[in-house]
């Protein structure tokens, strides 16, 4: 598919209420791992593991937002974005994931709430991403059916005390990287590696959204919160690395696994026939009604974009840069198409697609070096430019867009590779942890002036 040409001005493309947002997640920016009753997370854990985080570091202090909230709160505000997505540590709100509440953890996210109220700034919070509590790992975390239970318990929690304020939560960020990355390739936490096992996670994550929706409405709904509910999800487009059939035959697998296996129970009510039929006893134990309950309408459906997925029927990996493909520091190749593919299929293939928010996208470059005093991430503002352009040719085509987050806000722990990758559109120099806005902040920050006009 071509991307439509766009005859006016990028910006002209977005309504007055499109919502732009930078993205972090708890784990990755907090720091403050032990500190105001927090217990440990499956994360703490895991970077204790060696050889597991490339610089061999964690997330003891990260970029210390836990005692930065302000300061990160004005920068956040001086961007001109009229959203930020953050997620909730749940080891901070609930110590072990079972038993007592800390209040201490939700005053922190109280505070973050109410200071990007004070700034007319929307909080889109994400309760889970990734940070599970050591303490339901102990008894079998995700791959234990009571998880879904306490999840369900901790979101009704967070609503409880935040959901008169919130405009959008998110049950759980990027379902597949838990299941795969953390329990069947084992390169996440908790580091297992059992291919039964993640598709069962898989399917706990999922029931516990629908569970956690379902819950959430109810408890919604006697108190009139506004609060819009959803998932977010990362997904691609897979494409065949050549026209013969058997590369196309693998390209379709592998959507079946990495996106139909999440689309289609959220929409559809049941997971894919060929995913399953290649899980053979591998799929997971789904009880009656488990399929029912994922499927709640959802108020949107986020989604997550970094690069696309080129599959061939060898399962020889697609390497972009060999090929003299633009690549990211990452090594992801750079393909904005892939962006406008992936809407338009959605569209297809769901024809009840709730509004779609790009709830990440953003690229690591090697531009962490200030000269002068400044960071001139050209890479970075040429990729954020042509995905949106990418977003906007989606829409023209009829997917209901409704928002666009930048990951990330700042420079971060980016998980097994630690902090030697950078996504941020603000630098952090992780030994004073002065932050600096780099170019592609600057051109963010223009872009969204000349959107309001
Ligand atoms: C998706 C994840 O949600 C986020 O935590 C991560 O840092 C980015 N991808 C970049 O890998």
């Amino acid at each position: 598919m071509s991307q439509v040409p766009l005859h006016r001005p990028l910006h002209q493309h977005f309504a007055p209420d499109f919502v732009w947002g930078v993205a972090t997640s708890s784990f990755q920016i907090e720091g403050a791992a032990f500190e105001d009753g927090k217990g440990e997370s499956i994360w703490d854990r895991f970077c204790q593991q060696p050889g597991a985080i490339a610089d061999a570091s964690n997330g003891h202090v990260a970029c210390d937002h836990y005692h930065r909230l302000d300061e990160d709160l004005d920068l956040i505000a001086s961007l001109g974005v009229n959203a930020y997505r953050f997620s909730i540590a749940w080891p901070r709100v609930q110590p072990a994931g079972h038993g007592e509440f800390n209040p201490q953890g939700l005053d922190f996210y109280e505070r973050l709430v109410d200071g990007l109220k004070r700034r007319g700034i929307q909080a889109w919070a994400t309760l889970n991403h990734w940070d599970l509590p050591q303490g339901l790992q102990d008894r079998g975390g995700w791959n234990d059916r009571d998880t879904v239970h306490r999840f369900v318990d901790y979101a009704r929690h967070v609503q409880a005390r935040l959901g008169d304020r919130i405009d959008g939560l998110t049950t759980h960020n990027e379902p597949w990287v838990v299941a795969t990355l953390g329990h069947e390739q084992g390169v996440f936490a908790p580091g297992i590696k059992n291919r039964k096992i993640a598709t069962q996670v898989a399917h706990h994550l999922l029931l516990s959204h629908g569970l956690a929706l379902q819950a959430l409405r109810a408890d919604g709904a006697q108190r009139s919160n506004k609060c819009q509910l959803g998932i977010v999800l990362n997904l691609s487009s897979w494409v065949p690395a050549t026209a013969m059939p058997a590369d196309i035959a693998a390209a379709r697998l592998a959507d079946a696994h990495g996106r139909r296996w999440y689309t289609d129970p959220l929409f559809k009510g049941s997971y894919p026939d060929d995913a399953l039929a290649d899980l053979g006893a591998d799929a997971p134990v789904v009880q009656a009604g488990d399929m029912q309950a994922i499927a709640q309408p959802m108020d949107y459906l986020g989604v997550n974009y970094y690069t696309r997925a080129v599959m061939s029927a060898s399962g020889e990996a697609w390497d972009a840069k060999a090929r003299g493909l633009p690549v990211s520091d990452m090594d992801w190749e750079i393909y904005p198409q892939g962006l406008t593919d992936l809407l338009v299929g959605l569209k297809h293939d769901y024809a009840d697609l709730p509004p779609v928010y790009i709830t990440e996208n953003g690229g690591a470059f090697k531009d962490d070096q200030l000269q002068a005093g400044r960071v001139q991430d050209d890479d970075r503002i040429a990729y954020l430019r042509e995905h949106i352009a990418a977003v906007a040719s989606a829409m023209q085509l009829g997917v209901p867009m409704a928002g666009y987050m930048v990951w990330s806000l700042l420079d971060n722990f980016e998980w097994a590779s630690g902090y030697l990758k950078r996504f941020g559109i603000v630098h952090v120099d992780y030994d004073t942890q002065v932050r600096t806005p780099k170019a592609s902040a600057d051109w963010y920050r223009q872009f969204l002036r000349d959107w309001r006009g």
